[in-house]
């Protein structure tokens, strides 16, 4: 791998020497970047910042909006609008669309973010990220609608996600494999540190969180029972178990050593399909996933291959390494 290449350099070299992005697409994922860098900056500073605890407001989904919620929400918009890349923006924080004003070009672009993942970890310290996922505005009519969004995830022309972790990573498909570039602050560049990231397809570790067992369905029961019944069990292997609450920092540990993650559909709440959202959650994480070697499903489907009907619509998400996501799926298609 080529030394100190930045990701303004990487994204050139990938317009011109391979055509796989066109130029404004280029331009999205700059300015992207340039938020996530902004985002990191408010999330370093925390209390010293004033951006810690809670905004005293819901979103559309009634979940607490944190102050960072906010913030992240509110700079990813701001870098966006003018830009003419994009058509219209949709976030997890925000109940409908949001068109680009008038008073801005237009581009063919559709952005989709959840602008601060993990908000339980933002008090305390812990490993948070942004996740996007950008759609192409399909052609043939004029202006934007929600219908717009509603295409599956297999039709992303780029998704990614940033950490806010001990480092500042920006992990990026645009379909060619997956490329990490980390935050150097003192050259205010996001730098490429790790090219074709590969998900091995086995593992010894899986993430769930255990206190919704009693809720599980039977087939996520026995692919638990049989990691937790260790090296004297049918999986004959000792399992190692990690939950951070933050899918950005969840996905990124088996995006580095591999594992295998799970939030199924359970019994709390049973008329959803899950907690986590399909755009701007799972899909992207999935097409990273995928494009790293692992799989993703909801436990029966393909995660990219779901319809998505609304914008805030929820899955349930398993994704990793691709062996054991095909087991949980088998089970699934056996009970
Ligand atoms: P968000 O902070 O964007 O609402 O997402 C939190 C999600 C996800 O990051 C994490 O995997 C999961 O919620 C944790 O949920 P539990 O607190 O139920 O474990
Ligand atoms: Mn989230
Ligand atoms: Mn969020």
């Amino acid at each position: 791998m080529k030394k100190n290449v930045s990701l303004t350099r990487y994204l050139v070299e990938q317009q011109r020497d391979d055509g796989l992005i066109p130029g404004q697409l280029r331009l999205l994922l700059e300015v992207v970047a340039r938020a996530c860098k902004r985002i990191s900056q408010s999330v370093n500073k925390g209390a010293i910042g004033d951006v810690l605890g809670t905004a005293g407001s819901e979103n559309v989904q009634g979940e607490v909006q944190k102050k960072l919620d906010i913030i992240a929400n509110e700079v990813l918009i701001e870098a966006n609008e003018w830009g003419g890349h994009l058509a219209a923006m949709a976030s997890e924080e925000m109940e409908g669309i949001y068109l680009v004003p008038n008073r801005y070009p237009h581009g063919e672009y559709l952005l989709m973010f959840d602008p601060l993942d993990g908000s339980s970890n933002i008090d305390v310290n812990v490993s948070i990220g942004t996740i996007f996922s950008v759609l192409k505005k399909p052609d043939g009519h004029p202006g934007v609608t929600e219908q717009d969004f509603m295409q599956p995830g297999s039709q992303q022309v780029a998704a990614g996600y940033c950490i806010y972790g001990p480092q500042t990573t920006l992990v990026l498909t645009v379909g060619a494999g997956v490329a990490m570039f980390t935050l150097d602050r003192e050259q205010g560049s996001f730098v490429l540190v790790q090219e074709n990231v590969r998900i091995p397809e086995d593992t010894k570790e899986f993430a769930i969180n255990m206190s919704n067992m009693r809720h599980w369905d039977a087939p996520v029961k026995r692919y638990v029972d049989e990691c937790l019944a260790g090296v004297e069990g049918p999986r004959g292997k000792d399992f190692n178990m990690r939950w951070i609450a933050s899918m950005v920092a969840d996905v990124h540990r088996i995006m580095t050593r591999g594992g295998i993650f799970m939030y199924p559909w359970d019994k709390r709440e049973p008329h959803k399909p899950g907690k986590l959202r399909l755009m701007y959650e799972a899909n992207p994480m999935a097409w990273l996933v995928e494009q790293a070697g692992g799989a993703a499903t909801n436990g029966k489907q393909r995660i990219l291959d779901l319809q998505p009907t609304q914008l805030h619509e929820r899955v349930s998400v398993i994704l990793g390494s691709k062996n054991e996501v095909e087991k949980v799926t088998r089970y699934h298609s056996e009970a």
